[in-house]
């Protein structure tokens, strides 16, 4: 296979992005059509997802398929916390609750994480990789739609302290994929995984858009 894995996966997923994309509870949510509750109850499903991904990384560390992604810098959590204080006050977490859809994708998250480094390595790259591009266009958005500080809170997670470069992390990123320790069987099922990671995220998106049913 001549092709770099970071292509292909970016390739073999690029269907679901759109799809993801352009969901109607995204559109609704990027177009200022929502209220900031709608932002939160989102942040807070982003909380269960990071969670399971963080949680799952310091057992992955030395880990020679997924242990060279698992890099501090991309952590969320502590930022997800931060905006939730903001977004619900200081209680944020009493009346947290996933939606169903949440509670499905952090559990195939912490499946992973605990079984299947590949599988690790596919939720990693969903999520981080997606959360250093489009998710600067849906910080600038935020800012501007309920009035957060810039990169302050309420739209910390979208803010890496400590990648300077986005740019240059995400082609080092991409290296990393490219030299992943993975036969061609492994990479196809760690892009089967990818897919199932933008389902996930689809779901919730749908499950969002019940809550908050403006395009219906
Ligand atoms: C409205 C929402 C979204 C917008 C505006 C958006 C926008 C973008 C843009 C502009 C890029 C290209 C960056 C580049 O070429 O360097 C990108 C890449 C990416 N996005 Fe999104 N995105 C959105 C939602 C999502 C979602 C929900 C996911 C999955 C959880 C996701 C995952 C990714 C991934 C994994 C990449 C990296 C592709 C690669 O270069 O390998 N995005 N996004």
């Amino acid at each position: 296979m001549d092709t770099p894995f970071s292509t292909l996966i970016r390739t073999a997923s690029h269907e679901q992005h759109t799809e993801a994309e352009t969901s109607s509870f995204m559109g609704d949510l990027l177009g200022g059509r929502l209220g900031v509750d709608a932002y939160a109850r989102y942040t807070e499903q982003l909380w269960f997802v990071y969670r399971a991904l963080e949680e799952g990384a310091e057992a992955l560390r030395e880990d020679p398929v997924a242990g060279p992604f698992v890099q501090p810098e991309l952590f969320r959590t502590a930022a997800l916390e931060r905006d939730l204080a903001h977004l619900r006050g200081p209680d944020w977490r009493d009346g947290l609750s996933p939606l169903p859809a949440t509670t499905a994708y952090a559990e195939r998250v912490a499946e992973c994480a605990r079984e299947w480094p590949g599988g690790y390595v596919a939720h990693h790259y969903t999520r981080y990789l997606g959360d250093l591009s489009g998710g600067q266009i849906i910080r600038d958005k935020a800012e501007r739609t309920w009035g957060f500080a810039r990169k302050g809170d309420g739209v910390r997670f979208y803010v890496f302290e400590g990648i300077s470069n986005p740019a240059a992390f995400k082609r080092a990123y991409r290296e990393l994929l490219d030299g992943v320790k993975a036969d061609d069987l492994e990479k196809q099922r760690i892009i089967d995984e990818c897919k199932r990671a933008f389902d996930f995220n689809s779901a919730v998106f749908h499950q969002l858009g019940g809550e908050f049913p403006l395009s219906a």
